[in-house]
């Protein structure tokens, strides 16, 4: 059993969560446009696929937040924002002559749920135009509860929401005043129960340790109150302190936040109630109840894992919409231009915003999919990495076996056949991931911390 404090020490050295391989700080400027009629060709092949859009606008700010958005007192930039949209959805149609099955949709933020009816309608308008969105569809949206509204909830039924993602954090009121974001239990808990009134039978629930004033106590009270609304998942995150890229979070004293150690212990400690109430662990943050897709999925060795953390979507090309969405195809990444005027102006003169981006070698390919499955299923199996990768396969087989042999610290292993994290070692699964990133061993951009 590795020791903790030794493990935390050794490799202080942030290390990335690895919802994509290569990570976005590595994809390169004006690759975007070079990639796009790749991914417009992935698209129209035939196959599913899917699309992710992004709303860069909230009614309140976070301290804590990482995600690109801005704060917005007033409508008219969102309602503005939704008509650039519905301009850049339009270019994809006017690309893609057969209109292409959308397997997965996800709204994600920002805040989707400050959407008012009118501009869901508007959304599922200009969707369905481009795309075909039948009873298989599943659609996503990220709610935060201060939103909860009849009109948001007549909005979501017209889009076919099928899956609710709430955020909730901490329900502990210092800690919530330490972090900006004030929301009552009962606040939750209706919101959850209006969500469920719209037959929507999968519901997600986001919370956070290592949060300032979090302590152990307030952590427990915590997940037993995410654990009494029963959602089919939780997503538990580790407070990701990162104020030279987001500068609102200098507003959260360094002071009164846990130490690495206490983080560990947090999230074991939450990690052991989720399991105790039912809950099968998914990957490295995920909980999911034993007949949720999720837990079907990683049990089947078909877990997958993007930029919205583990999925069972499995399409190989997603559509990025919105200011700073991400996008891939089988020959790389498509990101969209990151501030929100730039990319309204870019889509609203007719031209998609892609901006940055990466385009695959197989050797990334290859570690893209070593990795994946270490932050998946916690192993990778060697005789289909030699099969599908052939002599670049067998060099990674080599460095894996290398690797084993030369860890001292319990954190991997391997028969022969598998390249294994145990399950003492998996809460250091990115810590092992990051020894076959090729890119981080020449970066110099600072990633959050490992646990
Ligand atoms: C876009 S927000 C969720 C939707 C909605 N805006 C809300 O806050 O309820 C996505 C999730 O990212 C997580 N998150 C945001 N900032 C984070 C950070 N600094 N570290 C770790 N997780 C973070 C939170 O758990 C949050 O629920
Ligand atoms: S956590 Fe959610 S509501 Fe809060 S600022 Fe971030 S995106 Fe907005």
């Amino acid at each position: 059993m590795p020791d903790p404090i030794e493990i935390l020490q050794k490799y202080a050295k942030p290390v990335p969560r690895y919802t994509s391989y290569p990570t976005a700080p590595h994809f390169q400027q004006g690759l975007g446009e070079a990639i796009l009629p790749d991914m417009i060709a992935s698209a129209a092949n035939g196959g599913r696929i899917s699309a992710y859009m992004h709303i860069p606008f909230c009614d309140r700010l976070c301290w804590f937040c990482a995600c690109h958005t801005k704060q917005t007192q007033r409508y008219d930039p969102v309602s503005a924002y939704v008509g650039s949209l519905i301009n850049e959805i339009g270019l994809y149609r006017e690309r893609l002559s057969a209109r292409p099955a959308l397997a997965h949709l996800h709204l994600g933020g920002g805040s989707p749920s400050l959407l008012r009816q009118d501009d869901f309608v508007r959304i599922a308008e200009a969707l369905e135009s481009a795309f075909l969105i039948d009873g298989d569809t599943e659609i996503s949206i990220e709610i935060d509860p201060n939103d909860h509204r009849e009109d948001l909830l007549a909005g979501m039924k017209r889009l076919g929401v099928t899956r609710a993602s709430i955020g909730v954090q901490d329900f502990d009121p210092a800690v919530q005043e330490a972090i900006n974001r004030p929301q009552s239990f009962e606040q939750t808990r209706d919101l959850l129960l209006a969500v469920r009134s719209l037959g929507i039978a999968s519901v997600n629930i986001d919370a956070l340790y290592g949060l300032p004033l979090q302590t152990m106590e307030r952590l427990e009270n915590t997940i037993a109150g995410v654990i009494s609304l029963s959602p089919e998942r939780v997503a538990l995150f580790g407070y990701a302190h990162v104020p030279w890229m987001k500068k609102h979070q200098t507003l959260i004293r360094e002071g009164d936040l846990p130490g690495p150690m206490e983080r560990f212990r947090q999230a074991q400690r939450a990690e052991a109630l989720l399991v105790e109430a039912g809950y099968i662990k998914i990957g490295i943050d995920h909980f999911a109840r034993a007949d949720d897709g999720l837990a079907l999925a990683a049990q089947a060795g078909t877990l997958g894992r993007n930029f919205q953390g583990y999925t069972t979507d499995r399409c190989e090309t997603m559509i990025p919409l919105g200011a700073s969405a991400i996008g891939r195809s089988p020959a790389g990444y498509v990101q969209n231009l990151v501030p929100t005027g730039q990319y309204r102006t870019s889509v609203d003169n007719g031209k998609l915003a892609a901006a940055k981006g990466y385009r695959f070698t197989p050797d990334d390919l290859l570690r893209a999919h070593a990795i994946e499955r270490l932050m998946c299923d916690f192993e990778f199996r060697f005789e289909p990495i030699r099969q599908r990768f052939g002599s670049l396969g067998h060099h990674l087989v080599e460095e894996a076996m290398a690797i084993a042999r030369n860890d001292e610290d319990g954190l991997c292993e391997t028969d022969g056949e598998a390249f294994r994290i145990p399950l003492s070692a998996r809460p250091f699964a990115r810590i092992v991931a990051s020894w076959f990133d090729a890119h981080m061993r020449q970066s110099a951009f600072q990633y959050s911390k490992a646990v």
